[in-house]
């Protein structure tokens, strides 16, 4: 029986935590989104009536959104604090998504704008949503507090694969395993875990709908994956990762040596 928040729960990986860990009965799953009532509509039309399920409105720009979320969390968990922050919800850029971080050099309105998202989003947002819920996480027994990552933010994953794509995403994503890792530092000695997780490369739909030169990027990447890992045989579902990350943040301790660390779903640095 645990009590867990959850960001980004309206689709993709983040709708499968919702799924997953509201499943059991006794779990409280509070999820945080930008569009309340359509992820309320979805959960009704997909996993019917589950009255464990909490959704709130938190948007990772926007401070007052992810305070007033905390205070309302607050009063649904009461005495029982929380036990998992689950930090899914994130901004996956398309501008960099599969070109090569070169092909940058002439998009540099468009590059300057993407980049302040993603780091109001990735980086920030994160921030505050972990100062703003560490009170109640301190009250909690388990006291772990989860990242997803991403492996494209590996600096050895790159250089080895020479993987050229999605610079700017990965920057975010590389400055909030530091984030991850500062937190760590100051409430290790509280007994929070923080620990980022790669999610692998989980197909929620992103990989349909790509333009010609797209779909060679994307190619291309995969063509690296099948190098780096040959067992590749192409991204898992939802499903697949959900499981594996949350028995990864089951073993993964303080005292295993987790705190602060980038791992990925599988519990080391095996990133696919
Ligand atoms: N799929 C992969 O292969 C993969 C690989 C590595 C890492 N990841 C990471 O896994 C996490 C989930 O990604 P996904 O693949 O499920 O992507 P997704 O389908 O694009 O879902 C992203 C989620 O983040 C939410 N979000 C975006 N901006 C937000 C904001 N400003 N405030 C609050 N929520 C916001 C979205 O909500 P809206 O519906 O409101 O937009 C959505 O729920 C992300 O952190 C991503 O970086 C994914």
């Amino acid at each position: 029986m645990s009590v867990y928040v959850v960001t980004g729960v309206s689709r993709g990986i983040g709708f499968e935590f919702l799924r997953q860990l509201s499943e059991d009965p006794k779990n409280l799953v509070v999820g945080l989104v930008r569009d309340k009532a359509a992820t309320e509509q979805k959960i009704a039309a997909e996993l019917g009536d589950r009255p464990n399920v909490h959704i709130l409105h938190g948007d990772l720009t926007d401070y007052a959104t992810l305070k007033q979320a905390a205070t309302d969390t607050a009063e649904i968990v009461g005495e029982r604090g929380v036990d998992y922050i689950v930090a899914n919800g994130g901004l996956v850029s398309s501008l960099d998504a599969y070109g090569p971080i070169g092909a940058l050099t002439d998009k540099v309105t468009e590059v300057e704008a993407v980049s302040s998202q993603l780091w109001r989003t990735n980086v920030i947002g994160n921030m505050h949503l972990f100062n703003l819920f560490i009170h109640l996480v301190l009250k909690g027994q388990t006291k772990k507090i989860i990242t997803i990552s991403s492996g494209m933010a590996d600096l050895d994953f790159i250089n080895n694969c020479e993987v050229d794509i999605a610079g700017l995403y990965a920057a975010s994503k590389a400055a909030l395993n530091v984030i991850v890792a500062k937190f760590n530092a100051q409430y290790k000695k509280d007994g929070v875990l923080f620990l980022s997780i790669s999610p692998g490369l989980v197909d929620v739909g992103r990989f349909e709908n790509t333009t010609p030169e797209e779909a060679q990027g994307l190619a291309s990447l995969m063509g690296n994956l099948v190098a780096y890992a040959p067992h590749f045989k192409g991204p898992i579902t939802p499903e697949e990762s959900v499981r594996h990350i949350r028995s990864t943040w089951e073993k993964a301790s303080i005292e295993g040596g987790f705190g602060g660390a980038f791992i990925s779903h599988l519990g080391n640095k095996q990133w696919v």
